[in-house]
């Protein structure tokens, strides 16, 4: 089979180009374990990663023939092609190969705090919390961070000042938890078009995203809770 893979490597190229390989796959190789072969095999300067190999560390977004996803989950097999082209995840710069440079995603990841805030002390027994609250949260829980939904948003695309899908969908998580306190001036931080009101709710991030996360569904929500928060404000003022 031919692997047509993008290269570039910024210490010395000027622009990227496409690599051919040969290699035949084996039953059921998934897309990572044939790099890893091209790599141990023919080419040991070809550059990508990728840790877990179980969906599960996040390291191995690309985008393989024209979608993005992660390669340690997508068997060449089901690919159903005799080619198969390998790019690097979009909105991203590449570092080298299918390396990018992932900095814009964690920082807007770390605009949202997206770490538990509760008060006080922990108790002895930890925080308990019914099984019932945690079902909300369960479907934002599973993000590995892979920035796939990052890559694959049309509003990160035309602007870098977007938190994006990831990050958004992380705070909502939070407001779901029954043990996070965070005041209302969190989620007025992300109250505009760097934030929710950015979203052009195309639902691309939810189509691609490998772990199901959907995080439109978590933009939608923080939009609902930001509205009804204002409105709660409104008619609390006195005349
Ligand atoms: S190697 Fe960890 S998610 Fe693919």
């Amino acid at each position: 089979m031919t692997f047509k893979i993008l290269r570039f490597d910024a210490q010395k190229d000027n622009r990227p180009y496409f690599q051919v390989y040969r290699h035949v796959p084996k039953p059921h190789e998934t897309v990572l374990e044939a790099l890893k072969d091209i790599r141990d095999q023919q080419d040991p300067s070809l550059s990508f990663r990728y840790s877990c190999r179980e969906a599960v560390c996040g390291s191995c977004g690309m985008v393989i023939n024209g979608r993005i996803c992660l390669a340690c989950r997508t068997q060449v097999g089901d690919l159903g092609a005799n080619e198969v082209v390998i790019e690097p995840l979009p909105n991203l710069e590449i570092q080298k190969d299918l390396i990018v440079d992932l900095k814009p995603f964690w920082d807007a990841y770390r605009k949202v705090e997206p770490f538990l805030q509760a008060p006080g002390d922990v108790p002895e027994k930890g925080h308990v919390v019914a099984e019932k609250d945690m079902e909300k949260v369960f479907q934002y829980i599973t993000c590995i961070l892979c920035a796939c939904c990052y890559s694959a948003c049309p509003v990160a695309t035309r602007d870098g000042r977007y938190v994006g899908p990831a990050a958004l969908a992380k705070l909502y998580r939070f407001t779901l938890d029954p043990r996070d306190r965070r005041p209302f001036s969190a989620l007025e931080r992300v109250d505009g078009p760097d934030g929710v009101w950015g979203c052009d709710t195309v639902f691309r991030c939810n189509d691609i995203c490998p772990k199901d996360v959907r995080p439109a569904d978590g933009i939608e929500g923080l939009r609902r809770k930001i509205i009804a928060g204002k409105t709660k404000r409104l008619f609390r003022r006195k005349p």
